[in-house]
């Protein structure tokens, strides 16, 4: 997930963790943000040390992308499945970026960059703004099969980059990053509603296709229990976008998401968002959030949630 929680207040560097193998991602600070500690890295773009990895990360890579290959059929979007296999992805071995790169500076003129682990806001947003997508160059361990609260490779590659060759949404990627780049220099509030807005549709967005829902959000494509749970449960609720509604949810960081938002198509979210922000950001500023899980009556309701296993605790 990419998270860049607004308001985030730089705090002493915490300890290297063990996260890589082949050598070790470097943390440079941390952030207490609006999702407790999360650890950020440097700024640099690193080459893909592609030769280190060793055969039990290439084996994760291969186990993962099988099991959520099998998961997605009939629950992805067909564009999620059709860019993969545009760019060769396979179980055989983690994908080089450089030969990705080939094939998205063909399609969309987007190029993958390797990075530690999350960025800092800005740095994150002016990588986007100039069509830069910034990958982890690290794979989770075995025993984070399942789950890992941070971004690692698998999240990044198998999640976010096929729809980088869609050429909607890829322009959509990149408005964010130049909205991004203008909310920074509003105030945290507007990065807050932003911020919302990526969760919601990058991170865990539906759409309607095929006459039922699909799931496009590189959150949800790269969680097993996640990828039944938003199209199956009858927990959480399903409601047609609606990007100031979206703006003023909350959102589940260590939970699966209470609610889901459905766009029609990707050109729907291109139009919706087109407008400058700069109103609707003052606008917002005068109205309350929404919890994760409220229902409202201006909603198109797809499926109104059961509530069944939510957690009561806050939302972020
Ligand atoms: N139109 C938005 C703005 O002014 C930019 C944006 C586009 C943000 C697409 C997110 C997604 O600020
Ligand atoms: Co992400």
């Amino acid at each position: 997930m990419r998270s860049h929680a607004a308001g985030a207040k730089v705090t002493a560097p915490i300890p290297h963790s063990s996260l890589a193998m082949s050598s070790q991602p470097r943390r440079v600070e941390s952030q207490h943000t609006d999702k407790g500690y999360v650890p950020i890295y440097t700024t640099a773009v690193v080459d893909q040390p592609w030769a280190d990895y060793t055969k039990t990360e290439h084996e994760t890579w291969a186990t993962l992308f099988r099991r959520q290959r099998e998961v997605l059929k009939g629950r992805a979007c067909r564009e999620f499945i059709d860019n993969q296999e545009r760019f060769g992805m396979s179980p055989d071995a983690i994908p080089r970026f450089e030969e990705l790169n080939e094939v998205l500076m063909k399609a969309t003129g987007w190029q993958l960059v390797g990075v530690e682990g999350l960025l800092p806001e800005l740095a994150f947003f002016d990588h986007l703004a100039n069509k830069r997508f910034p990958v982890t160059w690290w794979i989770r361990k075995p025993e984070q099969i399942d789950y890992i609260a941070e971004p690692d490779l698998f999240h990044d590659l198998f999640g976010h980059v096929p729809l980088l060759l869609e050429p909607v949404f890829a322009d959509y990627m990149q408005a964010y990053g130049r909205g991004g780049v203008k909310a920074h220099g509003i105030d945290p509030n507007a990065l807050v509603h932003l911020t919302r807005l990526y969760w919601y549709t990058v991170e865990f967005g539906l759409i309607r296709q095929d006459g039922g829902l699909r799931i496009y959000g590189s959150g949800i494509v790269s969680s097993k229990g996640e990828s039944i749970h938003s199209l199956e449960s009858p927990a959480p609720n399903r409601i047609g976008f609606d990007l100031s509604r979206i703006m003023r949810t909350r959102y589940r960081i260590d939970t699966y998401q209470k609610t889901y938002f459905v766009i029609d198509s990707f050109e729907q979210l291109m139009d919706a968002t087109r407008p400058d922000f700069t109103p609707l950001y003052r606008e917002l500023d005068a109205q309350p959030a929404i919890a994760a899980g409220d229902v409202l009556d201006g909603d198109s309701v797809f499926h109104r949630g059961s509530g069944e296993g939510w957690a009561t605790d806050g939302d972020v």
